[in-house]
């Protein structure tokens, strides 16, 4: 039996208004702007208004893509929000978001994986859809991971930044939409970048909220080197699955960390850095979120074209590693 496909038929994003710059950051913390850039790529990132949820975000985009899809949000069968920062330990986002949009028939769940969230997001909707249960779903990553930084860690708290994106999927002709892709678990490395208080192991006290244990702890040289080995083996692997060679990849949307791990990543498979695209100096590490802005920005400015094949690639806290493959079935955006 032929599995119908799945594709990416609306696409949105969403970035808050208030920006922080490197040289804003400079009076906050011993750093300094060309230590970022030098280091990250990272010259400012967006920071979500104090009235300003992961929903809130996460609905914004989510608008967008069903306006994009020409989609109304009672079609939508089953949302996906991918986030480590939703707006309550429970209930889900996705049932917050579910009611304010209006997607009356829908359910949903929350998809809680860290930089790979969308990666997962999107491969677990497609199976809904390829599986025949579902026709329409909406997979939302955002992230208010400003709320989860501590800002008098200078090695990680210049990193992160907030927004959001979504897509809508829905079934195509086999052989189009989704040709494969390859997700990794490696906990092993669990706590290389871990908030370590705040669930279940460490209930969250007066010493854990003194010593700022609810908030991102990384080992970030270790995060960089699992990541600079695990990138290229996901990458291999999901060409592997879907029957492709690397020159057959026409775009690189990958998760915006550090721009030296997409550059290297880029320079393995000898990919021109045009085809892989970087937001991450205007925007920093929105975590689930940087690959829909990323591939929202370039469908916007009608790069993508029918028939080209685009590469979705994350990797982070879990450790996780996940990339995904899409032959691309959507006009580019009329020019308003
Ligand atoms: N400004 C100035 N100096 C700094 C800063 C800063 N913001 N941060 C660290 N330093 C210093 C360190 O203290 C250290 O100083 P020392 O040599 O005197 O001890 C020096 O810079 C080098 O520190 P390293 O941590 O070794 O720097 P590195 O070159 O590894 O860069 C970075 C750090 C940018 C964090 C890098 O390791 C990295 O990008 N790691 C991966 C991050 C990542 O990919 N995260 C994944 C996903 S996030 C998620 O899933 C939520």
């Amino acid at each position: 039996m032929t599995l119908r496909g799945a594709t990416i038929t609306g696409i949105g994003s969403y970035l808050p208004d208030r920006v922080l710059t490197n040289f804003d950051l400079e009076k906050m913390v011993d750093t300094s702007d060309e230590w970022i850039v030098s280091h990250t790529g990272i010259r400012e990132r967006r920071i979500a208004a104090d009235d300003q949820a992961t929903s809130d975000l996460a609905y914004e985009a989510a608008v967008r893509a069903l306006k994009d899809a020409g989609r109304a949000a009672e079609a939508v069968d089953f949302i996906i929000v991918c986030t480590i920062t939703g707006d309550y330990i429970f209930p889900a986002t996705a049932n917050l978001l579910q009611h304010r949009l209006g997607c009356s028939r829908a359910a949903g769940f929350d998809l809680v994986s860290g930089c790979t969230g969308f990666n997962l997001g999107i491969t677990a909707g497609a199976a809904l859809i390829q599986a025949g249960h579902v026709d329409c779903v909406l997979v939302i990553a955002a992230e208010t991971l400003t709320r989860l930084t501590n800002w008098q860690d200078r090695s990680t708290c210049v990193l992160f930044g907030d927004g959001a994106g979504a897509v809508v999927l829905e079934p195509c002709d086999p052989g189009q939409g989704l040709l494969g892709y390859a997700n990794v678990s490696q906990g092993e490395y669990a706590e290389m970048l871990i908030a370590p208080a705040g669930g279940s192991r460490k209930p969250l006290d007066e010493e854990s909220l003194r010593n700022k244990e609810n908030k991102v702890h990384m080992q970030g040289h270790e995060v960089y080197k699992v990541s600079v080995r695990g990138v290229p083996m996901i990458c291999e692997m999901a060409l592997a699955n879907a029957g492709l060679a690397a020159e057959d990849i026409d775009w690189v949307i990958i998760h915006q960390a550090n721009k030296r791990i997409i550059e290297a990543a880029a320079q393995r498979f000898g990919w021109p850095m045009d085809r892989v695209p970087l937001t991450i100096e205007k925007y920093g590490n929105s975590s689930a979120a940087t690959v829909p802005i990323t591939l929202d920005e370039v469908y916007r400015q009608g790069k993508i074209q029918p028939g080209h094949n685009v590469l979705i690639v994350g990797f982070g806290a879990g450790f996780a590693l996940a990339a995904a493959i899409f032959r691309w079935t959507k006009e580019p955006p009329a020019v308003s």
